[in-house]
């Protein structure tokens, strides 16, 4: 498939064939400017290819409802989305109906992308705000953001996880983390 952002004259993905089997870990290494976000941004729906297809278990992403689709894939961008909300509700929002009576799972999000640590700082943990902008409102690092974002998009459970770029403003104690897949560890 192929994509062109509008106005631009040169397209930004041309002719790109990829297959990713389930449970499979794919890496995207290319140049800035080569087109790696945008090929997340459309294996992932986000984006329509203007010629030839994504699918998706032999099905054209384009003809799937567009609900069901956005809810089996997870991404996490290369600048994360700073909601001015707490940081529970930050991490939570990668999938607000997900049952977690007891709190395990925001906890285990937690630990596996190292918010545990960034939460630990905040004077008032998970019920921070994460914005200035708020009375008592907290300012977080980009690599603080970053390690937020991951657990978003672990929390998310979905079967489709992209991240792009997750761990460039980390630290090295942050980069070496081995985030364990829940749908590979499952499997
Ligand atoms: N929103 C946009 N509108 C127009 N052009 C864009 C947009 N986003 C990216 N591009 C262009 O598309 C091409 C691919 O960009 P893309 O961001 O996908 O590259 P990348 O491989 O992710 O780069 P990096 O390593 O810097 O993250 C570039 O030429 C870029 O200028
Ligand atoms: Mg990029």
């Amino acid at each position: 498939m192929s994509f062109s952002y509008p106005g631009k004259d040169e397209p930004a993905l041309h002719r790109i064939s990829l297959t990713i089997r389930r449970g499979e870990v794919v890496a995207l290494v290319g140049e800035n400017g080569s087109g790696k976000s945008t090929l997340a941004k459309v294996i992932t729906g986000l984006y329509l290819p203007d010629e030839g297809q994504v699918c998706r278990d032999g099905v054209d992403i384009a003809k799937v409802d567009q609900r069901e689709l956005h809810s089996e894939v997870a991404v996490v961008l290369q600048n994360p989305v700073e909601w001015p909300m707490t940081a529970e509700n930050n991490v939570r929002i990668g999938r607000l109906e997900r049952p977690d009576p007891d709190g395990s799972v925001l906890a285990a999000a937690a630990v596996d992308s190292g918010t545990d640590a960034v939460v630990a700082d905040l004077p008032r943990g998970w019920d921070s705000v994460l914005s200035r902008e708020f009375q008592n409102g907290c300012d977080l690092s980009g690599g603080q953001w970053q390690r937020i974002s991951v657990a978003r998009g672990l929390y998310r459970d979905a079967p489709l996880l992209v991240a792009d770029e997750p761990t460039a403003a980390m630290d090295a104690p942050g980069r070496a983390r081995r985030v364990p897949i829940p749908s590979l560890t499952a499997a």
